[in-house]
């Protein structure tokens, strides 16, 4: 047995040094010229970037006092944003008594949140209808409307779950079923938490304290 038998010979070494380069500038080729071959190779890196995008985004909507507004208008505030509709019979107006006295629960810390209430039923819920209606709960909550395809665009940002079924009690005959989750977003636009209409003014009033 020879002493530098452990040792790879030069030109072999080089051989194998070049192959690993080879496929080292195939695989930053196929990066840059395939799109789905970076989806495929860099899986992490997408399910990281299109996690925290999961909930909310960016919408156009006009609020109760007949103003066109953005999600960047509300950039800095903490917001507390819950989708229902006017006529919604109990979760909505329960919900929004929870948020309402969430909000007072925090005392001038409270402030730094914007409450926000999105119609999903932009039929009825007219700029001046809402005004009337969010008055009623908060002197802060900002009702929003929209479009018919502004509404369904920003409930799907949302993820919020919306049907319109048929309501033969109701002038309008129909009501709308419709998820009833409370998002709290950060000053920077992006989700923080959720709750449900269901969760105590208490619990939501100590997690937001924590968030603020
Ligand atoms: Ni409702």
């Amino acid at each position: 047995m020879s002493e530098d038998s452990d040792v790879v010979p030069a030109p072999k070494l080089r051989l194998a040094l070049f192959i690993l380069a080879g496929f080292a500038l195939g695989a930053l080729g196929a990066l840059l010229i395939f799109p789905t071959a970076r989806a495929k190779l860099l899986p992490a890196v997408n399910v990281r970037s299109v996690g925290q995008a999961l909930i909310g985004g960016p919408f156009t909507l006009t609020d109760h006092t007949g103003k066109r507004v953005t999600d960047q208008d509300f950039r800095g505030r903490t917001l507390v944003v819950f989708f229902g509709f006017t006529f919604c019979p109990d979760v909505c107006p329960s919900g929004l008594q929870v948020i309402a006295s969430a909000i007072d629960k925090l005392g001038p810390k409270g402030e730094r949140v914007t409450p926000i209430f999105i119609s999903v039923d932009p039929e009825r819920d007219t700029p001046a209808q809402l005004a009337t209606y969010v008055q009623s709960f908060h002197p802060r909550l900002v009702g929003l409307t929209g479009t018919p395809a502004e509404i369904a665009a920003v409930t799907k940002a949302y993820r919020v779950y919306v049907q319109k079924v048929p309501d033969p009690k109701s002038t309008a005959g129909y009501t709308i079923d419709h998820s009833s989750i409370i998002y709290v977003m950060g000053p920077d636009g992006a989700y923080r938490t959720h709750f449900t209409h269901a969760t105590s003014a208490d619990v939501i009033a100590d997690r937001l304290a924590k968030t603020l």
